[in-house]
């Protein structure tokens, strides 16, 4: 179980210092928004996409997920949750559950599914993409 590495502020400059250096992006939908190496194995970290969308990676067993950090239950920062080992994330604020795969939630109080975003890993950055489901 991981808890998150840094959220929100942390995460523009890593945005900002990504966006200037990178040219490896082929496809003007995805962005960078981290580097590889701020996201380790079993850990939450929260970034934002250039437009502000607030976004939750996740690095399971080194596969790169990525949600939207806010919780459809009351938009609590999914980021300062739980990583569990399943591939699912746990909210901190009243412990509903989603899938990081389909962003179905599993467990209640939450009952709407989160945006799930497609993810590259290039060259050491972490690309986050449109809206995968
Ligand atoms: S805000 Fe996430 S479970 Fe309530």
């Amino acid at each position: 179980m991981a808890r998150i590495a840094f959220c929100a502020t942390g995460s523009r400059d890593v945005f900002r210092r990504l966006k200037r250096t990178s040219a490896t992006s082929r496809e003007e939908d995805f962005e960078p928004v981290a580097r590889l190496a701020d996201v380790p194995a079993g850990q939450l970290v929260g970034v934002a996409k250039s437009d502000g969308e607030r976004i939750c990676l996740a690095n399971v067993d080194g596969e790169i997920m990525a949600v939207s950090d806010i919780c459809t239950h009351q938009d609590f920062s999914l980021c300062q949750g739980t990583l569990l080992p399943d591939a699912t994330i746990e909210c901190a604020w009243h412990g509903a559950r989603f899938s990081l795969r389909s962003g179905k939630p599993l467990r209640f109080p939450a009952e709407t599914s989160l945006p799930v975003f497609q993810v590259r890993v290039v060259n050491g950055a972490i690309l986050v993409g449109g809206r995968k489901l």
